[in-house]
């Protein structure tokens, strides 16, 4: 069998690529990018359990999240892995890069690892924007008209993407089959293609190591296969019982079902969005896009071209004072927005467009109390499809549903 394949396919070439050399300094921080990816692979893992069961539509989300977590055998159990390996996925990503950042391993010839990590990055919190309103909970539901509403800001395109978001004018069936899709199709996709690209370029390069290896070391440290994809297993499984702890002892929470005319609800994201949010309290009234769309925009540029931004030969960080300075400025203020987000109480801004009546079929502001959009009842086996026009399309501002009911459809 193996002289069969070995005819066949580049094995021996392969197996000495695995076995070369990688520099002599490389510490445990070197294994984050392989947590990284062990995690997506968790996600999508558990994932696809968790679909065997969920279903998209307002009617039976919610109640198909309540089932998994309390009659599926180890619903709860797989449900738990999904929801904290999220947020497991977000701190790890965060920390590789940092680790990126610290060792200079950005620098040339690297630029377009990074570029395609930072595209990871994004897809990564695109998974936590479109998985929250998944549970169709309040806060899934009204986070994500927070979400929405801020996209909607966006100078030019804002309204043509909030409204390709929610699906129409509303939030509702059509926007959670939207997310859904996102979900568990276009992003997981894209996020196993970017991984592959980026990975190809981290062995193309190869490991950059630590700023101090000599030129000499770069190719004595330890070999790549067996010692360091040992190492890596190992962290794996130290990170895989640390989750499946937390995702036994700490319940996921599910509050009750989405109920748009609730207006006193206070919209909260999940917490690696937190320091958005807060940022919006700053800037109000006709300010308001710095903090929409101004900084976070600007934010992620840089962060995309950090690599042409800084092109300095300096590797060692004491060495690199701007980079230092700017890298701390950044953690401290991201932290303290955050938790600063996490002990407010209400998000208290002034959405202008809204007041100025702009934008009359979602009726929600950005922050403070939201107003309650129209309230459609729906009969219990009714609504299977909701097709709706928007005021615009239709030149007398009504809205027509086309819903069928099952007995119709059969
Ligand atoms: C799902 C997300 C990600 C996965 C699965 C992933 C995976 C990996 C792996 C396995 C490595 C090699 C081991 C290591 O150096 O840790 C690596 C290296 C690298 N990653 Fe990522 N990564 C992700 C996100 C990111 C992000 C967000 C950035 C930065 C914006 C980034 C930038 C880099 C760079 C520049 C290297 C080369 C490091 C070197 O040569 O020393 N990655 N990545």
């Amino acid at each position: 069998m193996r002289q069969f394949l070995n005819e066949r396919l580049p094995l021996t070439e392969f197996s000495e690529h695995l076995r070369k050399p990688l520099p002599k300094h490389i510490n445990l921080l070197f294994s984050l990018g392989s947590l990284a990816m062990f995690l997506l692979i968790l996600q999508a893992v558990t994932g696809a359990f968790l679909a065997f069961y969920y279903s998209p539509s307002p009617e039976h989300a919610h109640n198909a999240v309540t089932y998994i977590s309390t009659e599926v055998p180890f619903g709860a159990f797989v449900r738990g892995l999904h929801h904290w390996g999220a947020s497991a996925m977000v701190i790890i990503v965060v920390l590789h890069l940092l680790r990126v950042v610290l060792y200079s391993s950005y620098k040339a010839p690297r630029e377009l690892t990074w570029i395609f990590g930072v595209l990871l990055l994004l897809v990564v919190l695109g998974f936590g924007f479109t998985g929250y309103l998944l549970p169709w909970d309040e806060k899934a539901y009204w986070a994500t008209v927070v979400g929405v509403e801020i996209a909607s800001t966006a100078p030019g395109l804002g309204d043509f993407v909030a409204k390709v978001m929610r699906g129409g004018t509303e939030i509702g069936a059509v926007t959670l089959s939207r997310f859904y899709a996102l979900h568990t199709i276009w992003l997981p996709w894209l996020a196993f293609g970017l991984v592959g690209v980026h990975l190809f370029f981290v062995r193309y390069y190869g490991s950059s190591g630590k700023p101090e290896n000599t030129p000499e070391e770069m190719k004595t440290g330890k070999p790549f296969y067996p010692d360091q994809v040992f190492e890596d297993v190992v962290g794996m499984l130290v990170l895989f019982v640390i989750l499946a702890t937390v995702a036994l002892f700490v319940p996921v929470p599910l509050e009750d079902v989405a109920d748009p005319t609730n207006a006193d609800y206070d919209p909260r994201p999940e917490w690696y969005f937190l320091f958005l949010f807060q940022l919006l309290k700053y800037f109000q009234g006709p300010f308001e896009i710095l903090g929409t769309f101004v900084i976070p925009t600007v934010g992620m540029l840089l962060l995309l071209f950090l690599p042409f931004l800084d092109r300095s030969e300096r590797t060692v960080l004491w060495k690199r004072p701007i980079a230092l300075t700017v890298t701390s400025v950044s953690v401290v203020g991201i932290t303290l927005l955050t938790l600063l987000g996490a002990s407010s109480k209400k998000l208290e801004t002034t959405d202008t467009a809204v007041q100025e009546g702009t934008q009359p079929a979602q009726n929600v502001q950005i922050g403070g109390t939201p107003e309650a959009p129209k309230v459609e009842t729906v009969e219990a086996n009714e609504a299977v499809f909701d097709f709706q026009l928007t005021e615009e399309e239709l030149e007398d501002g009504a809205v027509f549903d086309f819903q069928l009911t099952v007995e119709e459809l059969q």
